[in-house]
C-alpha cells in the first residue's frame, strides 16, 4: 500500500542552533516543505532581527537541494516592544509571536511573568492579525502537573480571547479534552497543533518497566481518555486542528539524566507515526487535510503544491542520531516504523 498527498508542513518545531541545527535540520525538510520555528534558544529569539539571523542559520545549515522554508516566530516577553510587533506587517518571514509562562518549559525563564505587562502587545498583534502561539500550561507549584493545561485554558485563555476579540490564536501541543472541547467550541480564530507523540500514547509511557525519560514531555502525556479526544479531534476533518509535532531534541545526557529535560525528538518519523495513528483509526483519507491544508489555512498561508509518498512497509528506526557532538534518541529508537517516507516530487 502506499499513500501519496500534499507535501505537509510542521507547525510547532524545535531546531536549536549550532552544530545541533546542522544535525536535525534534515529530519524535517527530508518531509516538511514549511515549518514553524520555536524561538526558545538560549538566549531567546526576542526581536525582528534575532529572528531573520537565526532563519538564515538554519537556512545555511539544509542540504543544498532543499526547498523547505523556516517560518519565523518571536518570544514574547515582558519588554516585547510594539514597534517589532508593528514591523513583522513587513516581514513575512516572521509569522507569529509564541507566548511561553516564564518557567512553563525548556528555556522559558525569558518568559511573560504576568499577561498585563504584554496588553499593549497583544493589541497591536490583533490590530496586525499576527496569531499568538500558546504554550497553555500554568506554572504555579500548588497546581498538579496534570492539571496545568486545564487551569490554563480556564483561568488565562478563555480571559485573554474575551479580552481580545479578533486576535488570532493557536493553542499548541494539547493534550486533554479540556482542550479539544475548548477548541471545538471556540471561535475560527482559536486553532490547536496537535503532535504524533500525544496522540500515541498515554501517560503510562512514562513509566512502562520504570521511568522513561525519553518520554517526558511538556505538557506532559495524559491519561487514555485525554488521548483518544486528541485522536478524535485530529481525524475529525476539523479544519482548527493540525499537525504540529512539537519535535525537541536533547543531548542524551541531558534527558537521561537526574533531572531529566523535557521534549521527545520525532522529526525523522514524523509523518510516518501520524500516518500509523490514522491507519489505526482507519482515518487515512483524513491525513492529508491534518497533515497539510489546515495549517497554511489557519495562517493565510498557500499549501505546498509537491506531493510526498508514504510506503506501508515495516523498517527499524536507529537507537540514536548525531546531534552536534552528542547523541540524540529518538521517539521510537530502534523500533519498527511501519511506514516509510518514499519519494518527494
Ligand atoms: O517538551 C517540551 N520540550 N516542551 C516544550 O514546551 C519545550 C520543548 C523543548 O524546547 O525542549
Ligand atoms: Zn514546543
Amino acid at each position: 500500500m502506499q499513500l501519496t498527498f500534499t507535501r505537509p508542513d510542521d507547525w510547532h518545531l524545535h531546531v536549536r542552533d549550532g552544530a545541533g541545527l546542522q544535525s536535525v535540520i534534515s529530519a524535517t525538510a527530508r518531509c516538511f516543505g514549511r515549518a514553524i520555528i520555536m524561538p526558545n534558544l538560549k538566549p531567546p529569539v526576542v526581536t525582528i532581527a534575532d529572528a531573520l539571523a537565526y532563519r538564515e542559520r538554519i537556512i545555511a545549515a539544509l542540504p543544498a537541494d532543499s526547498a523547505f522554508q523556516p517560518l519565523m516566530t518571536l518570544y514574547l516577553t515582558d519588554n516585547t516592544r510594539i514597534a517589532d510587533i508593528e514591523q513583522l506587517s513587513q516581514t513575512p518571514e516572521v509569522v507569529a509571536v509564541k507566548y511561553y509562562p516564564a518557567g512553563a518549559t525548556t528555556n522559558s525563564d525569558a518568559g511573560v511573568t504576568d499577561l498585563r505587562n504584554v496588553w499593549g502587545v497583544l493589541e497591536a498583534m490583533q490590530d496586525a492579525g499576527i496569531p499568538l502561539l500558546i504554550h497553555g500550561e500554568v506554572t504555579a507549584s500548588s497546581v498538579d502537573v496534570f492539571d496545568r493545561e486545564y487551569m490554563f485554558i480556564r483561568h488565562i485563555l478563555d480571559p485573554l480571547l474575551e479580552a481580545f476579540p479578533t486576535l488570532k490564536v493557536v493553542l499548541e501541543h494539547i493534550t486533554t479534552s479540556e482542550a479539544v472541547d475548548f477548541v471545538r467550541a471556540g471561535e475560527d480564530r482559536l486553532a490547536a497543533t496537535i503532535t504524533a507523540h500525544h496522540l500515541l500514547m498515554n501517560r503510562n509511557a512514562l513509566f512502562t518497566g520504570g521511568i522513561r525519560p525519553h518520554h517526558y514531555c511538556l505538557p506532559v502525556l495524559k491519561r487514555e481518555i485525554h488521548r483518544e479526544t486528541l485522536v478524535d479531534a485530529a481525524i475529525s476533518g476539523s479544519p482548527r486542528f493540525f499537525l504540529g509535532t512539537d519535535s525537541a531534541p536533547h543531548p542524551r545526557q541531558a534527558k537521561e539524566s537526574a533531572c531529566g529535560c523535557a521534549g521527545m525528538y520525532s522529526a525523522p518519523i514524523a509523518i510516518e507515526l501520524y500516518a500509523e495513528i490514522f491507519e489505526q483509526m482507519n482515518a487515512l483519507d483524513k491525513l492529508e487535510a491534518f497533515a497539510s491544508f489546515y495549517g497554511p489555512d489557519f495562517y493565510g498561508l498557500p499549501r505546498n503544491s509537491e506531493q510526498i509518498t508514504l510506503q506501508k512497509t515495516d523498517w527499524t528506526l536507529p537507537e540514536s542520531f548525531n546531534f552536534g557532538e552528542d547523541q540524540v534518541i529518538p521517539l521510537r529508537a530502534g523500533k519498527t516504523i511501519h511506514w516509510q517516507l518514499e519519494s518527494a516530487s
